[in-house]
């Protein structure tokens, strides 16, 4: 029996991803008004979830760690310094051992393609907490966030404008976007745009018969223009930091601030988003830490995303409700 993994959004279909998210915050709810659901209640009780983090992280180990506590389980913490990951013993050995002892491996990457050998071989399900690919918990949070400001029913149809590096948290996010009929207008100078096949990828994930949009532009202010939801990400990812400078110059002009969003005719009560963590180079405190911001509860929904994936892939085995 093969276990279902979740590497990015594209594993899921547009009904599970709803499902995951409506499951995300019908958890929230009940768990703030100090009822844990009888769903999760001790379900991974006894059970050990591997944590397994080649790079630093503040959000994802915390609300996967929490996670894992909510349902009674032991969430176990190996950092780059702890195991072998990909270091001095083949991926095929790492994964075979581990899972031969856990219930499931939650696993921060560089290549993407670490995390889908670890699938690959796995015996428990595998959850991607970042790779140089996607990043699929931020996107399930950023869709939670998305739906409780904008209103369910109102999500489709919304324009979602992302200027700055092409990279994985955009690329699940465009994914998501697809899926729930939401346009997505990339902005990035040349060099940083979506790579080919990744937006083959991203296209292929639109339902048949979406009407939802991804276009791409070098120009920031015709992103924005229309958009509900104005989101970035740092301009240098982790592993990248050698090209700083270079990518310093290269985004000149890409800083989200109400100036640009103006200029660019972005849409009244227009709404700011960031997976953290964030630099002021991508935004400025004006619209960071302003009423438009969304940032921390996001953040927060890293947490319900969290036990909903797990809920979904661990305690349920990939059968998505
Ligand atoms: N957004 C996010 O994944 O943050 P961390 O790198 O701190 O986990
Ligand atoms: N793009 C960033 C996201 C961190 C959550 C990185 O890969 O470092």
């Amino acid at each position: 029996f093969a276990p279902r993994h979740l590497l990015s959004i594209a594993d899921l279909t547009p009904a599970e991803f709803s499902a995951l998210l409506s499951n995300a915050s019908s958890h929230k709810a009940a768990i703030k008004s100090g009822v844990t659901p009888a769903a999760l209640v001790g379900k991974l009780s006894g059970q050990t979830i591997a944590l397994m983090f080649s790079k630093r992280s503040t959000r994802t180990r915390v609300s996967t760690e929490a996670a894992v506590t909510s349902m009674g389980g032991h969430p176990m913490f190996l950092g780059s310094g702890d195991i072998q990951l990909g270091v001095n013993e083949s991926l095929y050995d790492t994964s075979v051992v581990i899972s031969s002892m856990v219930s499931a491996m939650v696993a921060r990457v560089n290549a993407h393609a670490e995390v889908a050998d670890l699938a690959k071989h796995s015996s428990v399900p595998v959850i991607n907490a970042l790779s140089a690919d996607f990043h699929p918990l931020q996107t399930i949070a950023d869709f939670v966030t998305i739906q409780e400001t904008f209103g369910k029913e109102k999500v489709q149809g919304l324009k979602v404008a992302w200027v700055g590096d092409a990279n994985n948290v955009l690329f699940d996010l465009a994914i998501g976007c697809l899926k729930m009929g939401v346009d997505i207008a990339v902005a990035a100078p040349a060099g940083y745009t979506i790579p080919a096949a990744m937006k083959q990828l991203i296209l292929a994930s639109a339902p048949e018969g979406s009407t939802a949009k991804l276009t791409e532009t070098n120009v920031p202010e015709e992103a924005i223009k229309d958009s509900n939801i104005l989101v970035t990400d740092t301009w240098i990812s982790m592993g990248q930091e050698e090209e700083s400078a270079k990518r310093l110059k290269a985004f000149a002009g890409y800083q989200i601030t109400e100036e640009l969003a103006k200029r660019g005719g972005a849409k009244d009560g227009w709404r700011f988003m960031h997976c953290l963590p964030r630099h002021s180079e991508e935004v400025d405190d004006e619209v960071f830490y302003g009423k438009r911001s969304l940032v921390f509860p996001e953040a927060e929904n890293r947490l319900w995303a969290a036990i909903s994936a797990l809920e979904g892939f661990v305690v349920n085995k990939g059968k998505i409700v």
